[in-house]
């Protein structure tokens, strides 16, 4: 039996207190990331919500041994005073969990978080001050961990103007280091994926880099949408109707849910039989049992898909642009597929690019390039977990040889994978890896093997042509010295075998020639066997195809 005193309750702020990690907030430089991260992201958000272009600034300074102090100020539309410290000193507090809209935040929980951690490591709080065209408020905040509620330690108003948040707080345990991980690469490529966003930073080093917006528009705002009536279950359908006003079941499901119209209803009655009826049952009627009957039958029903104008992709043009922009490549891809849907309800639609060459893939210290996977979930860099993460394994499962990228790992490529959802599958509550969904891996596969099949004969041509190159220099070299020995060793004079040798070695390279000329087209038999056109594709979809399909496309 549990003793009475044992027993005790724990505040939100409590639980993460004692589970950073689970907010992405361990490991020296992956906790100084994750602070920008989770700053930036909101101002975008905040801005893009206002109608505003943003323009962010982020400065780090160094101020001791694992010791940084952390400034993010934006132009967005700031946090009113009513609400400026719950929203940022309390977990699980903010305007984006409850709505289905696409958006980089989801949980209320990521700046709170790292106030909270600013206060675990240095004891400090957080300075932050928030205008929007008006007298602005200045406030010192941090949470009462035990009520997981906000401390605010000083409050002024300040006689200047300003528009948007800034936000600077302490943290110890925290890192900065060269590295593909670091808050640099986090905005180069939050950059990349955002080209109507302009980012200043400012380094430990006082290094000073700025991304430019390529574009001056601001992106269309996303719809926010009801649940889907497939995504529903026993619970959700139970609770939800507490707060409709409408009277009725039917009333209270047209109201709550997205795509239910008299044509369902129908169906839906002729899936549950004469078990239940629908048309006149109050909403206090709806009891547990009923409400597992009803989303049985709707398993069963045909419902129209999820609205899908609900999501804003980066786009064709934008991707082009910023991608011309940072990685200037030899050749790129870009490709959006059209939007579909997740485990019945969820909308999403994914955007690739393949850029080869310039400033795409990873250069080493050495000298060497590494190709590169960017990962991005409505538009925010995935810097983290790359082996859990369903957009890397999709990555992986490509044949890439078959795309004349014969040597993936080695090789000056960029593969940006973006996912935009009203919902993204995030494996964890540090939001740096996309669960295992297999709609999703299904397009980012079809979405990768287009573009590749689109580059694939440059990269071919270009390959050929430098080992080509490199193979006749060889040869070239080499014939001296054979003229040179064949002279000692048949008396024979140099000038005379050299045309020989010569002669011998241009044949040799024809013959070469004429087998890459066979191989290539064996390659491009095999590509055409593999090509799914979007006729195919949209057939797959509608499940007519669903298993010839996988067996089609699969490159495992
Ligand atoms: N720069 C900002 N400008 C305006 N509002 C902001 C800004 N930063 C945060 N907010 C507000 O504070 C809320 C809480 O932010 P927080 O980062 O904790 O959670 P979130 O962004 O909603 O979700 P997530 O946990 O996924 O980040 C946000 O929902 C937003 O309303
Ligand atoms: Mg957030």
């Amino acid at each position: 039996m549990v003793e009475n005193n044992n027993l005790k309750e724990h505040s939100v702020a409590e639980f993460f207190k004692k589970n950073r990690h689970m907010l992405g907030l361990f490991g020296k430089l992956r906790s100084l990331t994750t602070i920008v991260h989770e700053f930036v992201a909101n101002s975008i958000d905040a801005c893009e919500e206002a109608g505003v272009l943003p323009e962010i600034e982020v400065k780090l300074v160094k101020l001791g041994e694992e010791h940084f102090e952390v400034h993010v100020i934006d132009n967005g539309p700031g946090i009113d005073e009513k609400n400026l410290s719950k929203a940022l000193g309390k977990l699980l507090v903010g305007t984006k969990f409850h709505r289905l809209i696409q958006m980089r935040g989801q949980q209320g929980i990521g700046a709170s978080g790292c106030i909270l951690f600013s206060q675990m490591t240095t004891g400090k709080p957080t300075k932050v001050i928030s205008g929007n065209n008006c007298k602005s408020v200045y406030m010192e905040l941090g949470i009462n961990v035990e009520r997981n509620e906000p401390l605010i330690s000083s409050k002024k108003y300040l006689d200047k103007e300003f528009k948007g948040l800034a936000i600077s707080s302490e943290f110890k345990e925290v890192d900065y280091q060269d590295s593909n991980q670091n808050a640099l690469e986090y905005l180069k490529r939050t950059a990349i994926a955002n080209p109507h966003v302009t980012i200043k930073f400012l380094d430990p080093f006082n290094k000073m880099f700025v991304f430019e917006r390529s574009v001056n528009v601001i992106p269309p705002k996303p719809l926010e949408i009801n649940p889907h009536i497939k995504s529903v279950d026993t619970d959700t359908l139970l609770t939800n109707a507490k707060s409709s006003d409408a009277k009725t079941v039917i009333g209270y499901m047209k109201d709550t849910y997205d795509r239910v119209g008299d044509r369902f209803f129908e169906d839906l009655q002729k899936s549950l039989g004469k078990d239940l009826n629908l048309k006149d049952m109050t909403k206090k009627e709806l009891d547990w049992g009923k409400s597992e009957k009803i989303v049985k039958a709707i398993q069963k029903t045909k419902t129209i898909s999820p609205k899908t104008d609900a999501l804003i992709p980066i786009s064709e043009d934008s991707l082009t642009l910023s991608i011309k922009n940072i990685l200037k490549p030899e050749i790129f891809y870009v490709l959006t597929r059209k939007p579909t849907t997740y485990k019945g309800g969820f909308p999403f639609v994914v955007e690739v690019a393949i850029s080869y060459g310039g400033n795409s893939g990873r250069l080493l210290k050495d000298g060497s390039v590494k190709s590169e996977i960017m990962r991005f979930a409505n538009r925010t860099p995935l810097l983290f977990d790359p082996g859990a993460c369903a957009i890397t394994n999709a990555v992986n499962s490509i044949n890439w040889k078959r795309y004349h990228i014969r040597d993936f790992e080695n090789e000056p490529i960029t593969i940006i994978v973006n996912l935009c959802s009203v919902h993204i599958p995030y494996t964890s509550v540090g939001k740096q890896a996309v669960a295992e969904e297999q709609e999703i891996i299904d397009e980012i596969k079809l979405a990768l093997m287009t573009a590749a099949r689109q580059i694939s004969n440059y990269i071919s041509r270009k390959m050929k042509h430098g080992l080509k190159l490199e193979r006749k220099k060889m040869f070239e070299r080499y014939s001296y010295e054979i003229a040179r020995a064949l002279e000692i060793l048949t008396g024979t004079k140099q000038a005379e075998l050299l045309p020989k040798i010569e002669e011998i070695i241009l044949k040799k390279l024809e013959l070469e020639e004429e087998q890459e000329q066979k191989e290539n087209k064996e390659i491009k038999e095999e590509l055409e066997e593999n090509v799914i056109d979007e006729e195919k594709k949209e057939e797959t979809k509608t499940g007519k195809l669903k298993d010839k399909k996988l067996n089609e496309f699969s490159e495992e």
